[in-house]
């Protein structure tokens, strides 16, 4: 390598560390501020869906502001233009608190991330997991190994499509919780068909939240599932996919709307930084009032 080229390399890997480190700092100082103000992000919306208690809230909020392995890589609080100042564009730190706090709820003992990318969220299941679950499994799929921050010995990493891999999951394990990360429609609208039949009993997703800046477009609803498909990763154009799968599988409410009950499911969005959401089968106990 050239002299020139070097230094730029160094350079640039100077000035990702910095800003890794800047991300750190600021959302321990969120965290801090959440701490301060007594009330756990998503709190409301976390009592509705999990039918938690103040108490078992604030407790839960301490234990993931305990743990900054868990959040220090996560994107910064509705920070749109720092969203990427970290590692890379992921949920940020209120958004990784609903996660973090349906894991204590739930006690999922396998999870199964599709799309994992450098492992920001994987690092933050793993740490809910370990915080919650002894004997859990976490599995992971990406075309791709990109993995900075899990490795082989926290979790099974599948290199390859998730078409190709869920089928074999869904035969021979039982599935808790399915994240949906990857994007394209096909698979998404697919995976969560297969999750609804398997009776996995959670689904989550990433981008699905609904202001201006969220990755979600609210008028690709009006194209036809042929053009979805054809369309499965035009997201400059059309948005990403996943609130759309949500509303055609579980509630078309969920095109206006964060929450919605329906087809034997309670639906969250925590409309954040770039919206996470949350989709749990109601068991009979649950769905008595
Ligand atoms: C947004 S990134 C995931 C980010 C990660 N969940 C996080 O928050 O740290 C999306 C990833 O999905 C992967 N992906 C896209 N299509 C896929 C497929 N069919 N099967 C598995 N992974 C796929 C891409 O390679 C990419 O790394």
């Amino acid at each position: 390598m050239n002299p020139i080229a070097f230094t730029r390399q160094r350079l640039g890997r100077l000035r990702q560390s910095w800003r890794i480190r800047q991300q750190r700092r600021r959302n321990q100082a969120a965290l801090e501020q959440m701490r301060a103000t007594g009330q756990p992000y998503f709190a409301a919306e976390l009592r509705a869906l999990l039918g938690c208690d103040d108490p078992w809230l604030a407790a839960a909020a301490q234990e993931y502001a305990a743990c900054p392995a868990a959040w220090e890589h996560l994107s910064g609080l509705r920070s749109a233009g720092r969203a990427t100042d970290g590692m890379a564009k992921s949920l940020d730190v209120a958004e990784g608190f609903a996660l973090w706090a349906l894991v204590k709820h739930l006690r999922p003992r396998l999870v199964v991330e599709l799309g994992v990318q450098y492992g920001i969220s994987a690092r933050l299941w793993k740490e809910a997991l370990t915080a919650y679950v002894p004997g859990h499994s976490l599995i992971l799929c990406d075309l791709e190994d990109h993995r900075r921050l899990i490795g082989d010995d926290e979790a099974r990493f599948y290199r390859e499509d998730a078409a190709t891999l869920l089928p074999r999951l869904f035969s021979s394990e039982q599935v808790d919780i399915l994240h949906n990360d990857a994007h394209p429609y096909d698979l998404i609208r697919w995976s969560v068909e297969e999750a609804i039949t398997h009776q996995v009993p959670c689904l989550t997703f990433h981008d699905v939240g609904r202001g201006p800046r969220n990755p979600f477009r609210l008028e690709s609803q009006h194209l036809t599932q042929a053009e979805k498909t054809r369309q499965r990763v035009n997201w400059t154009q059309y948005g990403h996919w996943e609130r759309h799968v949500m509303a055609e599988l579980f509630s078309p409410d969920l095109l206006h709307q964060d929450t919605a009950q329906a087809r034997g499911w309670r639906v969250q969005i925590f409309d954040s930084l770039f919206g996470f959401g949350a989709a749990l089968r109601q068991t009979d106990s649950s769905r008595r009032p």
